[in-house]
């Protein structure tokens, strides 16, 4: 039995993280590497990360903004368009240092312009994919502005995310950072090869904490933040139930605190600068800090068929209060939940 105040697990990993380029990169990457083990890079730079080439260069310039001996690997993925061919996709995974790639509907998020604009486009890169056993990484929601915003990642499993699946039964499927019942109900029922990543802000968070008393510009991400009931509930059950469909992804996304708190502010949340605390809290409210460890450590590296990390993590009880701010290139962001208490505190990587 461990004590009551501290909780050891093995290092966890992030199976969604924006760290962006240059300066900025050199802000936030720190901090995901003191927690984690490995983490999937997500390609939506300016210009794209959309092949082989790029992803080593963005992979070696992770590795030069890091000291040499935090253990991190930094996994890459490819951007795909509606011009990724399958030849690009055997290239990608040849070269070791891509795993996966990530399909945004063109126009659904940050810097998704170059995203794909009809899934039948990337057909003949999802049968090489499903081929080779590669994962496929889905934003998924629909980009139709006659779509209402909260219906969107319903409506994306309804119109694309289940007629793909019908069409390449095998594809392995991240349906990533989801945010519904709806989803949360699809990734139960479908087979083993699709599973989920659940942010610490969606287990969280709700859409009241965004607007009810004032809109808070921080809190906006994209899938945005749903109701209470039934759509967070949904996604802590899922998260604490153990079931190896689901596992940690934080999508924390910085962009300059002028960014976000502007007149047409910009979708992304920082949880990087305290992920594994964010997800311990919100374990512990469901009663369910014996779950963490497969969520967060173990389920996320079976999918992807990759070893466990060796290392333990140790984080303690302890209240501390979140920054109200970290430097960011030439500026500051401001990461979820700033200036709130959370009673969890990482100790000790070894
Ligand atoms: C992400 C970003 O800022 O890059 N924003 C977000 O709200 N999650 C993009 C994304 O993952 O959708
Ligand atoms: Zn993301």
């Amino acid at each position: 039995m461990q004590p009551k105040d501290t909780l050891k697990i093995i290092r966890p990993d992030d199976w969604h993280l924006h760290v962006r380029s240059g300066e900025m990169l050199k802000s936030v990457i720190g901090m995901t590497a003191a927690q984690m083990g490995r983490a999937i890079i997500m390609p939506n730079l300016t210009p794209p990360v959309s092949n082989a080439a790029q992803a080593k260069q963005y992979y070696q310039e992770i590795m030069n903004a890091l000291p040499a001996d935090t253990g991190f690997t930094p996994l890459m993925v490819l951007y795909l368009t509606d011009n990724t061919t399958p030849k690009q996709i055997q290239t990608a995974l040849d070269g070791k240092l891509v795993v996966a790639a990530k399909l945004y509907p063109a126009g659904a998020t940050t810097n998704s312009d170059d995203g794909v604009t009809d899934v039948k486009n990337i057909y003949p890169a999802l049968e090489k994919m499903q081929q080779l056993g590669m994962p496929l990484l889905v934003h998924g929601e629909v980009t139709d502005a006659k779509i209402d915003i909260f219906d969107r990642e319903a409506v994306f499993i309804e119109q694309i995310l289940s007629k793909v699946i019908e069409d390449l039964p095998d594809l392995k499927i991240v349906f990533e950072h989801i945010t519904t019942k709806e989803a949360v109900d699809f990734v139960l029922s479908s087979g083993d090869n699709v599973a989920a990543t659940i942010t610490p802000h969606h287990l969280l968070a709700n859409r009241n904490d965004m607007l009810v008393g004032g809109i808070k510009p921080h809190y906006f991400c994209l899938p945005i933040l749903k109701r209470e009931n039934p759509h967070q509930r949904a996604l802590l059950s899922a998260a604490t139930s153990g079931n190896p469909k689901f596992f940690i992804g934080t999508d924390s996304a910085p962009h300059a605190k002028s960014d976000k708190e502007s007149s047409c502010g910009c979708a992304g949340v920082l949880s990087a600068n305290c992920a594994i605390e964010l997800y311990a809290t919100a374990f512990e409210s469901e009663d369910a800090l014996d779950k963490l460890e497969g969520f967060a450590s173990i389920f996320g590296a079976d999918f992807y068929g990759l070893p466990h990390n060796t290392e333990t993590i140790t984080l303690k009880k302890q209240d501390w209060i979140v920054p109200n701010s970290y430097p960011f290139a030439d500026t500051v962001v401001v990461p979820f939940m700033a200036g709130k208490m959370l009673s969890w505190k990482f100790l000790v990587k070894d």
